[in-house]
């Protein structure tokens, strides 16, 4: 675990440093703690000469339910200074390979965590979504650039608009996941490829990393500012706030009221 935050959890294993999310009684929902001991591990895997790859996973059956809703509710992150910026912002300047290994549940930005990984492996029962519309939010993470990039603009405008949860197999046809593994060992499937990646020559790995994400770094961290400032005013918004009170009083939202 790391030092202020019992529930992400990081082990060292050979060149690979693997980062768990474990917070089983809320799916793995994500408060700003968490955030920011995620930042702390990835800036420590960054800085150790030790690690060439990074592994991100949750508990075998869920990767993170997103956002902790009472978060969103309580303590909304409307400016750039928040744990929870500073962990998206650092993600498209990782010098080092990122891999996700994902199973159950992994809505939010727990999706689009996935986009700035270069290797997403699955377990059979993964479940995606992007419910930012749903919620009376908009798309973050830089995800309005990155998804209609990866999957094509009507599906990307699908998944956002829509936002229904799709399995494993449509998130691979999709082109959002290199691999489908048996849930029972997607981790263990997972671990094995990071151990074949951190084998590979690490500077040619890291250069190669560099070249492909380089030719848009500049646009894509101008429209994460973008995102982030929206879903900022968003997150106050009267159809947010519906939402999410929504959802922790577990019954339907009503956006009638809303025009
Ligand atoms: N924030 C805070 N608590 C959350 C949470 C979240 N994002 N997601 C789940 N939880 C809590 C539930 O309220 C529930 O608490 P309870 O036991 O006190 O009732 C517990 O975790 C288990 O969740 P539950 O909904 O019963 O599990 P499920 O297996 O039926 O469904 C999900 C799992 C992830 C599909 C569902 O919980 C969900 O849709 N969560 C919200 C996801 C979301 O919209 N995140 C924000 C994205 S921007």
């Amino acid at each position: 675990m790391t030092e202020a935050c019992p529930e992400i959890m990081t082990r060292q294993d050979g060149h690979v440093l693997e980062i768990r999310i474990e917070r089983p009684e809320r799916k793995n929902a994500l408060r700003q703690a968490m955030y920011s001991a995620l930042t702390e591990a990835l800036n420590a895997g960054e800085a150790d000469p030790n690690v060439r790859v990074m592994l991100i996973t949750g508990t075998e059956d869920c990767f993170t339910a997103g956002n902790d809703m009472e978060d969103f509710l309580n303590n909304p992150a409307t400016d750039e200074d928040t744990p929870v910026m500073r962990f998206l912002n650092l993600l498209p300047v990782l010098t080092k390979p990122l891999m996700a290994a994902v199973n159950g549940p992994a809505v939010g930005v727990g999706t689009t965590l996935l986009l700035h990984c270069d290797l997403v492996y699955l377990g059979a029962d993964a479940r995606l979504q992007l419910p930012f519309v749903n919620l009376g939010l908009c798309p973050e993470a830089g995800s309005s650039l990155l998804l209609p990039q990866i999957v094509g603009y009507q599906r990307a405008a699908e998944l956002l608009l829509l936002g229904e949860a799709f399995g494993a197999d449509k998130a691979r046809e999709l082109g959002l996941a290199n691999d489908v593994f048996a849930s029972a060992d997607y981790q263990h499937r997972a671990r094995e490829k990071a151990h074949q990646l951190a084998k590979q020559p690490a500077a040619a790995v890291r250069l190669t990393k560099h070249l492909l994400k380089q030719h848009q770094r500049e646009q894509l961290q101008q429209q994460m500012a973008e995102e982030g400032k929206a879903f900022g005013e968003r997150l106050t918004s009267p159809e947010a706030r519906e939402a999410i009170q929504a959802f922790m009083e577990k019954r339907q939202p009503d956006f009638t009221q809303f025009s």
